[in-house]
């Protein structure tokens, strides 16, 4: 069973896409990490965002693992070394959205990713094309936004909590402008799929986006959790 989430930077589908994971014992599927991973090897190379020659090779080329230590966190390796800190700074962030317009790139990246859906038996994966291209037939698609403003406070507070001072009003900018890049790309733009259903989580914690989606899982999965799992009952 697949469950995709699709939305603009800061919407929090990472949070819901690890909690909704851990709370249904499935394998939690980050493609915007596999995207910042090659973004981070394409640096070390010096091979430039618009190569999408050298990039498409590398995309094909580097070996990317998933992994879910003891502690419960999950860490991304690139060719053996763990990358899970190093892809989260925002020139990162900027050449991921940059050298995934690639038409070579995405494809070397989806087939990652449908092979990594066939390892477990239920999979969320989050990301911008996962419930239009990766998953075009996942069983639940949600797509996750919020305001722009409430993004960018939230991608502030991530990056202060790893020590990254960024301005505001910059990291709205830079937000804005990713967004933009992502939705107006050719290939798979950043789009809300017909059949997905719409969440916009202004003001709401992440216990809440997490109830809400789990109610949307009994729901419309008939799939359960423990009532703990669910935090103040918002009702879809
Ligand atoms: O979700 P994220 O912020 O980690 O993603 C980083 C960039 O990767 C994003 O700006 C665009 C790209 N990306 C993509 O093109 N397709 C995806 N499915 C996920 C991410």
């Amino acid at each position: 069973m697949i469950i995709a989430i699709d939305g603009p930077a800061g919407s929090g589908k990472s949070t819901l896409a690890k909690n909704l994971a851990r709370a249904l014992g499935w394998i939690y599927l980050d493609t915007g990490a596999m995207y910042r991973a090659l973004a981070l090897q394409a640096q070390r190379m010096g091979i430039e965002p618009d190569d999408a020659e050298r990039l498409s090779g590398l995309a094909q080329q580097i070996v990317l693992e998933l992994r879910r230590e003891a502690d419960g966190e999950q860490r991304i390796h690139l060719n053996g070394e763990d990358i899970t800190h190093a892809i989260r700074t925002p020139t990162i962030s900027d050449l991921a959205s940059r050298i995934s317009v690639h038409k070579g790139v995405r494809n070397a990246m989806v087939a990652k990713q449908r092979a990594l859906a066939l390892q477990g038996s239920g999979l969320v994966a989050e990301g911008r094309d996962t419930t239009t291209v990766v998953f075009p037939n996942a069983d639940l698609k949600i797509y996750l936004t919020a305001s722009p403003e409430e993004r960018a406070r939230r991608h502030q507070h991530q990056l202060q909590l790893q020590g990254i001072e960024v301005p505001y009003e910059q990291v709205l900018r830079e937000i804005q402008e990713r967004d933009q890049r992502d939705r107006m790309r050719a290939e798979s733009p950043l789009m809300e799929a017909p059949d997905a259903v719409r969440i916009v989580n202004d003001g709401w914690t992440k216990e809440q986006t997490l109830a809400y989606a789990l109610e949307l899982c009994r729901q419309r999965l008939g799939l359960t959790t423990p009532e703990s799992l669910y935090g103040r009952s918002t009702t879809p």
